[in-house]
């Protein structure tokens, strides 16, 4: 992975899978990282050097000192972006960020307008209403902000605040594509950091209950302006268990004390709202689909920690709907509320002082075992697996364990 020019790395479930940790560790060797979709909704966590960072716009990279960038694809709120890199200019981080200029802005009139009677659960932040603007041609645009004759028309009372902001960031604005292509030219190291999740995606999730953007792979380049000849490799990322934030149909959902006990030992709450992220079973149909749709060449999985002292370990193979067996992700998110799942068991393992876990080899082997099947109902190699929150607890999958489960 570490010598190829451009990676892109894509959440396969509902979002916070912990990319940002996948990102941090594969970080090292880039020297840019970009982000193309989503806006403040999103939420990292990166524990780096025994110190917290919480990211929601800026890529992860930004914890490596790396350049960063903010492609046309992504919805910015200028406060929010001048707050963050404030924030982390104050933890002692160098920020060296880019913005582009063609990416749409999110304004106070869309948080005002966004999910107001919380059918889909959104994150409020104006995502939505963001790019309604942007589809429908009435958005303002980064580079707008310094033009105080669009501000007045589409801004209205108080636009002299984004002029202010756009002043602010005029530093940080950037021609994200003719960059990334000149850094692909120069022969540099390139990641292009997803957020949300393939599930949440507007084409290919669980439509109306998703974002507003495309957060899968194809949406790397025309949300930064890279051709898709210039992709190398994409990387998936999922969780050892399944977590969704906000509402929509979820079929290996726990309502029990494991799916409790899942969201205890995960912290599994949102970053950006601090919501309880509803907890389940490893969903198979699901993330075989979202590998076919992000075409992904190997997968991360992450928090296999968490699934400490649960025997056994159940995971979603098809659903059964009205009688009848679906192997492939229906399309219906009706037909989905109606899916009971099929499982297949597996035997956990019982706690263990990860800690101490440096190597494949000394993971218990029944969570060897749980990978290796994994791999096997999913199609494709996995590389990396999360064993905690901190960047060197990340293992290296060797491939002839790969080989031998598929
Ligand atoms: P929006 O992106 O705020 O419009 O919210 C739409 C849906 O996506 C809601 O179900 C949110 O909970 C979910 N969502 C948005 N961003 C994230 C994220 O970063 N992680 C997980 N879920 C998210």
């Amino acid at each position: 992975v570490f010598r190829i020019p451009s990676v892109v790395i894509v959440d396969l479930q509902f979002g916070d899978s912990g990319k940002g940790k996948i990102v941090d560790y594969l970080g090292d060797h880039a020297d840019v990282v970009v982000r193309f979709q989503g806006g403040h909704n999103a939420g990292h966590t990166v524990v780096a050097d025994g110190k917290t960072f919480k990211l929601h716009l800026l890529p992860s990279g930004v914890v490596r000192g790396k350049r960063v960038l903010i492609g046309n694809g992504v919805v910015v709120e200028p406060k929010h972006l001048l707050k963050e890199i404030a924030e982390l200019r104050a933890q002692g981080l160098n920020v060296d960020v880019g913005v582009s200029e063609r990416a749409h802005v999110i304004l106070e009139k869309h948080v005002a307008a966004d999910d107001p009677h919380g059918k889909i659960g959104t994150t409020r932040r104006g995502i939505g209403p963001a790019y309604s603007d942007k589809h429908s041609r009435h958005g303002l645009r980064i580079i707008d902000l310094l033009d105080e004759g669009a501000l007045r028309e589409k801004v209205g009372n108080g636009w002299e605040s984004y002029l202010e902001a756009g002043h602010a960031l005029s530093p940080f604005f950037a021609d994200v594509s003719a960059e990334l292509n000149d850094a692909l030219d120069a022969g540099k190291v390139v990641l292009l950091e997803g957020a949300q999740g393939t599930l949440l995606d507007i084409d290919h999730g669980t439509y109306p209950f998703v974002t507003s953007s495309n957060c899968t792979a194809g949406a790397a380049c025309t949300g930064t302006g890279i051709s898709p000849k210039r992709v190398d490799r994409i990387i998936g990322v999922a969780k050892a268990y399944t977590t969704r934030v906000g509402s929509g149909p979820f079929p290996t959902e726990l309502s029990d004390g494991i799916g409790e006990k899942i969201r205890e030992r995960g912290h599994e709450f949102g970053t950006t709202t601090g919501r309880p992220r509803r907890c389940g079973w490893f969903d198979a149909v699901q993330v075989n689909y979202s590998r076919r749709v992000n075409g992904i060449d190997e997968l991360a999985i992450t928090k296999l920690d968490i699934l400490d002292g649960i025997d056994p370990l159940r995971v979603c193979v098809a659903y059964d709907w009205h009688g009848k067996r679906l192997a492939a992700f229906p399309s219906s998110v009706k037909v989905l509320e109606d899916c009971k799942p099929v499982f297949e068991d597996f035997a956990g393992w019982p706690e263990t002082d990860w800690s101490r876990v440096k190597t494949w080899e000394s993971m218990p082997q029944q969570a060897r075992h749980y990978v290796e099947e994994l791999s096997r109902l999913c199609h494709v190699p996995i590389t990396m697996v999360g064993i905690g929150p901190s960047r060197e607890q990340t293992i290296s999958v060797p491939q002839a364990a790969m080989l031998r489960a598929r």
